[in-house]
């Protein structure tokens, strides 16, 4: 696919993170500036000085936290950036339901920040990533931008909330160009084997858990549940790797400086993968079986999720092009090269 933009400066908060980290290499590698705004609460600074390695360019860094709201207009001050692309936020599920007000405090009050900021220096272009989780267990498939959303736990209702701040400041002012990037279950590394995902303790995903056990850090996979309506029993997810997510946003870039409003695209394959294809896709990346065991269904879960795509590729031309064998052999060339993640 071949993106139009011009060069733009663009503001990464959350850019030492996970996706933010295989993003910047995308824009920089797209002859973009890109300034990464992250207080390393879940990452570490290690992936920026991997990326500039990779693409010979540098990201600036500022390590700072969105609740410092002096901070963060100051760096609007100093800089003059065409757009932000918005990761930062907490996103472990089972800690939001433990510390609901740290998760609304970080995730909203964060947010509200930096929109002061944008508003008060006239950057009104935002990229936020949203999530599939914003659907809550909604029986129905494949899931639509414009179905009713029902998130079932505080960090998925930080998500809607946060849909519906910036829907509403969209209302208000024309000027504003917002896309809210549903995600669907993003996986995989960037093909060098360079930058991945890190989790901090126990994974709470499943590829990154398969990943641990296929490395020998864990035993095995705790499979939750085989008795869903489903074709093997265990629950289907639309698995996406986290370059073809990347390419997403490159897109949403591309779009928004034309189109003022707020958009709501689904980021998925808009194919469903069970827990036993993926242990099974896992162990074939990695040359090996991963052992797993079943245990009961994991509370909230859904048995079935998958996105409709198919508004991504009318209106952004954007559409996957890795499948789950590729997801996992670049998460377990990751994960073999760097088995402590980070932390060599
Ligand atoms: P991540 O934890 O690796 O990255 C988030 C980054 O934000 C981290 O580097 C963290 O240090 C930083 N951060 C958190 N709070 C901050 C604050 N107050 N100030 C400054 N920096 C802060 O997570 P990720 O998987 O890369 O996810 C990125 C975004 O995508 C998150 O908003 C997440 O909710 C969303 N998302 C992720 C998934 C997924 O499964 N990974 C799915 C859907 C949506
Ligand atoms: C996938 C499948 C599990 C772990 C979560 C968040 C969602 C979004 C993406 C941020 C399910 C099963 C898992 C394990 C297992 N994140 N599983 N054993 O639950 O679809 O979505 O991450 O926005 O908000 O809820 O992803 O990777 O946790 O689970 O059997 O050890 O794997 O039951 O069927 P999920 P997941």
């Amino acid at each position: 696919m071949a993106y139009m933009l011009g060069c733009m400066k663009v503001l990464v908060t959350g850019g030492a993170g996970y996706i933010g980290s295989h993003m910047v290499l995308c824009l920089l590698e797209a002859g973009h500036d890109v300034v990464v705004l992250d207080n390393l609460a879940n990452s570490s600074a290690e992936s920026l000085r991997r990326v500039e390695e990779l693409t010979g360019k540098h990201p600036d860094f500022v390590e700072l936290d969105l609740l410092d709201a002096t901070g963060v207009d100051r760096l609007f001050e100093t800089n003059g950036f065409d757009s932000v692309i918005h990761f930062a936020g907490l996103k472990a599920v089972g800690e939001s339901v433990a510390q609901p007000l740290r998760y609304y405090q970080n995730n909203i009050v964060g947010t509200l920040n930096l929109l002061a900021s944008m508003d008060k220096h006239g950057v009104r272009t935002l990229v936020f990533s949203s999530s599939a989780t914003v659907y809550g267990a909604s029986e129905e498939v494949p899931l639509i931008e414009k179905m009713p959303l029902d998130a079932t736990n505080p960090y998925g209702r930080t998500k809607e909330q946060i849909e519906d701040i910036l829907t509403d400041l969209g209302a208000a002012d024309s000027s504003w160009h917002i896309a809210l990037l549903r995600y669907f279950n993003p996986v995989g590394a960037h093909e060098s084997g360079r930058i991945g995902e890190d989790p901090t303790g126990v994974p709470n995903n499943l590829l990154p858990f398969v990943a641990q056990v296929a490395v020998g850090r864990r035993e095995k996979v705790m499979v939750f549940g085989n008795d869903y309506p489903t074709p093997d029993g265990t629950g289907v997810r639309d698995y996406i790797h986290v370059m073809d997510l990347a390419a997403g946003h490159l897109a949403a870039l591309d779009y928004l400086p034309s189109h003022p409003g707020v958009f709501r695209w689904n980021l998925g394959s808009g194919e469903g993968s069970s827990v036993l294809e993926v242990i099974q896709a896992f162990g074939d990346a990695a040359g090996k079986p991963v052992p797993f065991a079943f245990a009961p269904r994991r509370p909230g879960d859904a048995a079935v999720s998958y996105a409709d795509p198919s508004s991504a590729l009318a209106d952004l031309g954007w559409s996957t092009h890795r499948n789950l064998a590729q997801m996992c052999e670049d998460h377990w060339r990751w994960q073999r090269e760097n088995p402590n993640g980070y932390n060599a």
